[in-house]
């Protein structure tokens, strides 16, 4: 089964969390009806009505998790989706670290048993999320998507390890459709001020930390390491608007009805921002001031990392258009609106 005019539905793993609450949006936008699939072990139970309500129309929701084959089994069945987006999964660095058993079990086994009912399902179209973090410390930027992919963390090697399965399923079965794209470092919010990222506990990454101490949650920000070698000294990525990202993936799913294959795709701006000046732009978009103090170097870290977006460009037609002026006046938008995130 492959999408087409009239089954629109899409089965989105982990479609509660960050970017597939955001990817939600876009698919209703896009004519498309998602349908949740999340065991929220990492994003709150409001979630689902707050897409609902800023979609405009109803979404359907399943609690459940992607190990669960009878759970997808009985998805499959109600829904008959045409499609997968494919979130679903643990994505803390540090916590891979500390489990790297755990980060196998519930990224690399669940694929398993997702791709399995996917094939019982007779449903062969599939976008994944990956990342930047499979190109590990680049040995050049931009990173195109021909570039080296090696493993640094155990998080990093479940993204590798699920792209090299993607591959192996693509050679066995070259009906499928498959995507691997290779996410930078979203950021930002829906421009509505209703949807964001709403880490738990202390945020691992730079903007929502950024975010909390301009709304005053946290005092002050940790710069780790001022000593790289870049212009100012501090790390530098590839900010991407989730709305941006997650309009990539409609277009991806697009490319896709139109026939098999396997993609890997980088999606990012092409853009590299130092921490300082992201720091900058958030003051002047919040209008808040963000103190810091530079402190030693995060293990683990690289110096910069931008991609090289030319293939989603000319494969895909999408190019991100928002600038970093529009990811903090949206991502401080969610966040002054919303200062304890969705409340539970
Ligand atoms: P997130 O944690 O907000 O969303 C992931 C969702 O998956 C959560 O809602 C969680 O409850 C759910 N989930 C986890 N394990 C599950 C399971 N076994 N069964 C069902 N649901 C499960 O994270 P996000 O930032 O939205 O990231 C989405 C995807 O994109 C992840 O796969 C992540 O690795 C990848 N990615 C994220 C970034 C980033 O910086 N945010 C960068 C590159 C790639
Ligand atoms: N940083 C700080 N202080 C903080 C947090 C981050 O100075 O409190 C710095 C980091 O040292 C780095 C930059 O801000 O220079 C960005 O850090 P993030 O943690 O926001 O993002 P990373 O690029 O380190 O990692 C993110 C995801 C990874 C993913 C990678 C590439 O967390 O999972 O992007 O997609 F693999």
């Amino acid at each position: 089964m492959s999408p087409n005019a009239t089954n629109r539905k899409v089965l989105v793993t982990g479609g509660a969390g960050y970017i597939g609450s955001h990817a939600c949006v876009a698919l209703c936008d896009a004519g498309y009806q998602p349908v949740i699939y999340d065991n929220l072990c990492n994003a709150s139970r409001h979630v689902p009505a707050r897409i609902a309500e800023v979609a405009g129309v109803p979404v359907d929701f399943v609690q459940g998790d992607i190990r669960d084959a009878d759970g997808l089994r009985g998805v499959f069945r109600e829904f008959e989706p045409c499609a997968v987006i494919h979130f679903a999964g643990l994505k803390s660095v540090g916590e891979s670290v500390r489990e790297p058993g755990r980060y196998q079990d519930n990224n690399v086994g669940g694929t398993h048993v997702l791709l399995r009912s996917m094939d019982e399902a007779g449903v062969r179209t599939l976008v994944f999320s990956s990342s930047a973090t499979v190109y590990g410390d680049p040995d050049v930027v931009p990173i195109t998507e021909s570039a080296p992919v090696r493993t640094t963390n155990p998080y990093g090697q479940t993204k590798l390890d699920i792209e090299c399965l993607l591959g192996e399923l693509y050679e066995a079965s070259p009906d499928w459709g498959i995507a691997c794209l290779r996410y930078f470092n979203p950021v930002g919010a829906h421009p509505g001020g209703r949807m964001g990222e709403d880490p738990s506990g202390i945020p691992n990454n730079l903007m929502p930390f950024i975010a909390q101490v301009a709304v005053g949650r946290r005092e002050r920000l940790q710069v780790f390491g001022g000593d790289w070698p870049t212009p100012d000294g501090t790390g530098v990525r590839d900010y991407i608007h989730v709305m941006d990202l997650v309009e990539g993936h409609v277009a991806m799913l697009r490319l896709l009805e139109r026939g098999p294959g396997l993609h890997h795709i980088n999606l990012g701006t092409g853009r590299g921002v130092s921490v300082l000046e992201l720091v900058r732009a958030f003051e002047a978009a919040s209008g808040r001031s963000v103190p810091y103090d530079i402190v030693a170097r995060r293990p683990g870290d690289i110096a910069e990392c931008w991609a090289d977006p030319t293939l989603a460009r000319s494969r895909l037609g999408w190019r991100a258009s928002r600038d970093l002026a529009e990811m903090c006046a949206d991502a401080w938008r969610w966040q002054h609106l919303n200062p304890q995130g969705y409340g539970d």
